[in-house]
């Protein structure tokens, strides 16, 4: 059967005249005098359904979601089995407590997770709300079960805004700035961003200086190897841009951590649940983490967060470590489908269409002036925008530009990094919804190239 034409009206965006329209002004207007200002709206979309990848306005322009809610929505907006398992359990039981009773849906998603984890040691898992609250739990797990008090995490990285998170998280400077003292012993290290080198190295010339700095600097002079209990790694840096290390740099880490004993704790909040075509960024790499976190994409877009670490490592006893909603019914019911459904092809539909999105963009720099680098895993994909490619000098503005220029032809993306676009569609994005979106795109940095 081929595409009606109302499928492709559907699944491609449709808007009805300039943005925003006026429901969507009213419901901005509101929110400018009763919500925090600290949230970072990069375009005007006042969102009020979801359907797969898209998402319709209130006043009824459909736009193309390449963002999916921060790379949450795994499985496309309201997901009808996704959608059905948290009705039922809605139905039957909103919440309980798991910290002080049972209920089946919490071993349940343990042993799922347990299950997908890389590598095949035995594992156990707290759960939280949140990417933030699973890093907390990382932190306290390895500091309790190590003894130590510090910690190595990596510059440019985004770990979420709790006072651990926060101390993790390298990224912005408006994220830390005033919140101090922020929680002790936490070291930053350059992280293996290849396009910048901060070693000022080429990938055939890399002698893995960023592990070598830890190696031999770091845990030799301010974090004594005996004092540390683990090094937190974005498999993939997110918020930093999209930015994949290089294989050797995870077997060097691994190697540092086995040797001086130190955890290895790996944060897969957004690389996580099968957005860069494997279930676990890590696999890409071989990384077997003694701890990772997980959120996001977990539960199509219902709060939860997880910590899943070695069986051997979390044995804290009753009281140690809980929370009053984490691993709530619905949201793990909602995430044992979302697990369902990546298994049963969303992984490798991601795999796919990451392939086919990055045989064209991988022309982009040869094409674009302003395309400095393209790169990423499956379809969790980084665009560094640039001034021009011989002094790779950052283009912020003309970042910013393509996302408004991409909003105004129906099509949702958000920037990552100083200067990279990042593409986080839902796995469940379709061929044609690809090429729109690299059409689109084409469009775009045409535009933003052009001398204004
Ligand atoms: C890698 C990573 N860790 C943790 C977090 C924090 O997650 P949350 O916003 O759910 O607290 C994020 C959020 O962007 C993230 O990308």
């Amino acid at each position: 059967m081929g595409t009606t034409l109302e499928q492709v009206r559907r699944d491609l965006p449709v808007l009805n005249g300039p943005l925003p329209g006026p429901r969507a002004r009213a419901v901005m207007e509101r929110d400018a005098r009763t919500v925090s200002p600290s949230y970072t709206r990069s375009y005007p979309l006042v969102a009020s359904k979801g359907e797969g990848a898209m998402v319709e306005d209130v006043d009824g322009n459909r736009f193309l979601d390449f963002n999916a809610g921060i790379a949450v929505v795994s499985t496309g907006h309201c997901h009808p089995e996704v959608v059905r398992a948290i009705q039922e359990q809605a139905g039957r039981l909103i919440h309980m407590s798991g910290t002080d009773f049972y209920y089946e849906a919490l071993p349940a998603l343990a042993e799922a997770l347990s299950r997908i984890a890389p590598g095949t040691e035995a594992r156990r898992v707290s759960f939280g709300n949140s990417g933030a609250e699973a890093v907390e739990g990382a932190i306290k797990l390895a500091r309790w079960s190590t003894g130590r008090e510090k910690i190595i995490a990596f510059l440019g990285s985004f770990h979420g805004r709790t006072m651990g998170a926060l101390s993790l998280t390298a990224r912005k400077a408006v994220q830390r700035a005033g919140f101090g003292p922020l929680v002790p012993g936490v070291i930053h290290a350059p992280y293996p961003y290849c396009y910048r080198c901060p070693y000022g190295q080429k990938p055939d010339t890399c002698a893995t200086e960023c592990v070598q700095h830890i190696e031999k600097t770091l845990l030799k002079t301010i974090v004594p190897a005996e004092e540390t209990a683990a090094i937190v790694v974005e498999p993939v840096q997110g918020e930093g841009g999209y930015i994949v290390p290089p294989r050797k740099f995870f077997d060097e880490l691994t190697r540092v951590c086995r040797e001086n004993g130190i955890l290895l704790v790996a944060d897969e909040v957004q690389s996580g649940m099968g957005r860069t075509g494997r279930m676990w960024a890590a696999d890409h790499f071989d990384l077997v983490p003694d701890i990772f976190t997980v959120a996001k994409g977990i539960a199509s877009g219902l709060p939860l967060g997880a910590t899943v670490a070695r069986a051997d490592l979390m044995t804290w006893p009753p009281g140690a470590h809980a929370s009053t909603f984490g691993g709530n019914p619905v949201a793990c019911e909602a995430a044992l489908v979302t697990i369902r459904l990546l298994e049963q092809g969303l992984v490798d539909n991601a795999a796919r269409m990451g392939a086919r999105m990055r045989a064209r963009m991988d022309t982009w720099p040869a094409r674009f002036p302003i395309v400095g680098d393209v790169r990423g895993l499956g379809l969790m994909i980084g665009l560094e925008l640039v001034r021009d490619r011989e002094s790779r000098e950052k283009a912020p503005e003309l970042r910013d530009r393509v996302v408004q220029l991409a909003f105004e032809r129906g099509m949702l993306i958000l920037g990552a990094g100083d200067n990279t676009l990042r593409l986080c569609p839902p796995l469940i994005i379709t061929r044609d919804q690809c090429d729109f979106a690299l059409d689109t795109l084409e469009a775009c940095l045409t535009q933003a190239g052009r001398p204004a």
